[in-house]
């Protein structure tokens, strides 16, 4: 398989590295993850760690970590950009060649467009090279991850153990009908003809259907079905929108894209992949492009997608400067 391929070539050259999410702050978790790897620091060649874009005093955290690590074991470091590990880790987990040898057609080649959907973020980008990106279209406000949040909230969707956005989609998937409250005003898809997107619109309307109703305590599970899948296939809607538009854009500029990289916490809803699966089936321009998903835990964060992205500077000999500093906001 590829996908082991691709890890078996790492592993000759470079591996094992060692990644540090910024969601850990202590060593606890490094100690923790070199155990259960069966390793001792002294196997490790290198530290890399999520440089940015995100909330400054996790990104602080993490990367003074990884320079502690790094400057105590004489080791090279590497920060890597977020965004950029969740538009790169289909090349990691994508097998290269089919089981009976042959060209994968899944596996995607530069240039592919990447539809990047996660809590801090919504964009359509065009991924050129491991290096070199373009963004087509952004949000203007708010991301689709955090709509799912504050919608989940606002529903009193809990599922323990699991992000508001996923407890949304499983909460869709309950068996029971779905039954419009009286006076529901239906979703629509903001800025219908402009290339960018338009998350904050969605719970507002949830606030006003929850108004309208005289506040959550008067809605029936049948009725908080109905808004939590009107939002779910209005919010995909607003993507699949969107992302038309992009693809007439490539076509009038002549870029030729053979697939979609789907990554990013929401892109391990379920629903979504079955959406864009039809979507690309009958694209507007007629163009065949391949929707490609990583498996659902390396949409998410996950430490995996920052170790891949660091690997090529690692394998090129380089790496960044004790002097690095986070950064918080960061194009990608
Ligand atoms: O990429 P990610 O793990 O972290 C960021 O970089 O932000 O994305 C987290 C976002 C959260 O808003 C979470 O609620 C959402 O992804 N999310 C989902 C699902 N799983 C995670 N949204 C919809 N459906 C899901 N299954
Ligand atoms: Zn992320």
């Amino acid at each position: 398989m590829a996908h082991q391929s691709n890890l078996a070539r790492v592993n000759s050259t470079f591996l094992p590295s060692l990644v540090l999410m910024p969601l850990f702050s202590k060593p606890i978790a490094a100690k923790r993850a070199l155990t259960e790897a069966n390793l001792s620091i002294s196997d490790i060649n290198g530290i890399a760690f999520t440089r940015g874009p995100g909330i400054g005093c996790c990104l602080a955290a993490s990367l003074n970590a990884a320079k502690t690590l790094a400057a105590v074991h004489s080791l090279p470091v590497v920060g890597v950009h977020h965004m950029q590990a969740h538009a790169l880790t289909a090349l990691l987990t994508t097998p290269t060649h089919t089981p009976s040898g042959e060209i994968n057609s899944s596996y995607p080649i530069f240039p592919y467009l990447t539809l990047l959907v996660s809590g801090g973020h919504t964009q359509i980008v065009l991924a050129k090279s491991l290096t070199s990106f373009r963004i087509l279209a952004t949000t203007v406000d708010e991301s689709i991850g955090r709509a799912f949040d504050k919608v989940s909230r606002k529903l009193k969707i809990e599922w323990a153990g699991m992000s508001p956005g996923s407890a949304l989609e499983k909460f869709c998937l309950l068996p029971e009908e779905s039954v419009y409250p009286e006076g529901y005003i239906p979703f629509t898809s903001p800025m219908p003809r402009r290339l960018a997107f338009s998350y904050a619109a969605f719970h507002s309307h949830v606030d006003r259907i929850l108004e309208s109703v005289g506040g959550i305590e008067k809605l029936t599970t049948a009725n908080k079905l109905a808004i939590a899948r009107a939002f779910q296939r209005a919010a995909f809607e607003h993507l699949e929108k969107k992302l038309d538009l992009v693809l007439e854009q490539c076509a009038q500029q002549d870029i030729k894209v053979g697939h979609l990289v789907i990554g990013g916490g929401v892109a391990s809803n379920m629903f979504l992949r079955e959406r864009l699966e039809k979507c690309l089936a009958d694209t507007p321009t007629g163009e065949v492009i391949k929707a490609v998903f990583p498996p659902a835990q390396f949409c998410t964060d996950n430490a995996a997608m920052i170790g891949w992205a660091s690997m090529h500077r690692f394998l090129a000999g380089d790496h960044d400067d004790y002097s690095i500093n986070p950064r918080s906001k960061w194009s990608i």
